[in-house]
């Protein structure tokens, strides 16, 4: 087959690292960056860190308002689209990129594979929503990563094509682990392992939000142990117009650094005695590797890691947060850890499914 896969944003490109590899052992594949993230660190490194092949085709869309970035997007990738004629076009998990690939592909009638189906926040305010769901309706293959991903689709009529594989973010952090010593990369930031909190902050219900983001903020500096936050471009630019980044620059307890690399997210994540974080997939990372999380959000996608004690959902109240972040402190880990996101092998899965196989 001839793969056209799209990516352009940083989660995007730890979860394609395992898959154009497995793609690749029979299939033509084309890799499209729309360049949504384009920062050496937010993009580039990861390339030269997992090993991902470079972009046959880079975008250069970034930036602007979500219409505009994915309209920009949808009219060039139609282009390429039409002059490759791929086979099939697969997009991952839910940003502008992700859209913008299926939209695109569905149009012309070309199959789309979207890898991290049938996920949902059910909170149409966030972008993410909006795309994974119309690009969930647009594909031919759903490669689910969990069981409730599977049961979400259901509740929306969609059940051809569906195919739980577990999710390809395991099968990266497996292989990547081996390579990392959490105390070694702690050392690096000035940290002992098992002494600190790792956070991350970017939802534009948050970053964009002075008030959420100065509380977030605030709590961080004030908690037990001190907190190592690698900030997001996006985040910078709030943390930076409120003068919140000036207030902290030497605060005790609060260390704001340029975002970080795979491994240095993975051995930070693996050494850090909890994780405060509104992403999607670290909350899942944090799971992977027994490190309990306190997401800054009201809802989450990974609903498994909730129900298994492992995860703790308080928003962006201060008190919630520190009340979360005390009771992960005082409280032992569940003893339970079930394989929720399967055993590794997702990025062969797909390929197989996708071969017919
Ligand atoms: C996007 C995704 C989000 C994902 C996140 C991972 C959408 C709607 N959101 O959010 O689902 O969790 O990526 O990081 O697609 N910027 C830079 N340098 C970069 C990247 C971004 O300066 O390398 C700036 C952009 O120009 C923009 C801001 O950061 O001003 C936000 O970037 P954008 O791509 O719009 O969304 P993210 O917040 O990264």
């Amino acid at each position: 087959m001839r793969i056209v896969s799209v990516i352009g944003a940083r989660p995007q490109f730890i979860k394609a690292a395992p898959v154009c590899r497995a793609l690749r052992a029979g299939n033509e594949e084309i890799l499209v960056h729309s360049g949504q993230h384009f920062d050496h660190g937010m993009s580039q490194v990861f390339f030269e860190e997992l090993g991902i092949p470079a972009p046959d085709y880079n975008l250069g869309v970034a930036g602007g308002r979500h219409g505009a970035m994915t309209g920009q997007m949808l009219a060039l990738i139609e282009e390429l689209l039409v002059e490759l004629a791929p086979d099939a076009v697969l997009v991952y998990g839910d940003t502008n990129t992700t859209l913008a690939g299926g939209l695109a592909a569905a149009k012309l009638h070309i199959p789309v594979a979207h890898v991290e189906a049938g996920l949902r926040s059910f909170n149409r305010q966030m972008p993410e929503e909006i795309n994974r769901v119309l690009t969930d309706h647009l594909s031919t293959w759903l490669f689910c990563p969990t069981d409730a991903a599977v049961a979400n689709l259901a509740a929306e009529g969609i059940a051809a094509g569906v195919h739980q594989v577990g999710d390809v973010m395991l099968d990266t952090a497996r292989e990547f682990a081996e390579r990392v010593d959490p105390a070694e990369v702690a050392a690096r930031f000035g940290l002992e392992s098992g002494a600190y909190y790792l956070a991350t902050v970017h939802r534009a219900a948050t970053a964009d939000d002075p008030v959420a983001l100065a509380g977030v903020t605030r709590t961080f500096a004030s908690l037990d142990l001190p907190v190592l936050w690698p900030v997001h471009p996006r985040t910078r630019k709030a943390l930076e117009a409120s003068g919140l980044a000036a207030e902290f620059a030497d605060a005790p307890g609060l260390t704001l650094v340029e975002p970080v690399s795979y491994l240095e997210s993975n051995g930070l994540l693996r050494g850090a005695a909890a994780l405060l974080t509104d992403s999607g997939g670290m909350q899942k990372e944090a799971y992977f590797f027994g490190i309990p999380c306190v997401t800054l959000r009201e809802e989450t996608e990974w609903v498994e890691t909730v129900e298994a004690g492992w995860n703790r959902l308080v928003g962006v109240d201060p008190k919630r947060i520190a009340d979360a972040v005390a009771g992960v402190r005082t409280s032992a880990p569940p003893a339970e850890r079930p394989a929720f996101y399967g055993d590794g092998h997702a990025a062969g899965e797909i390929a197989r499914v996708l071969a017919g196989g």
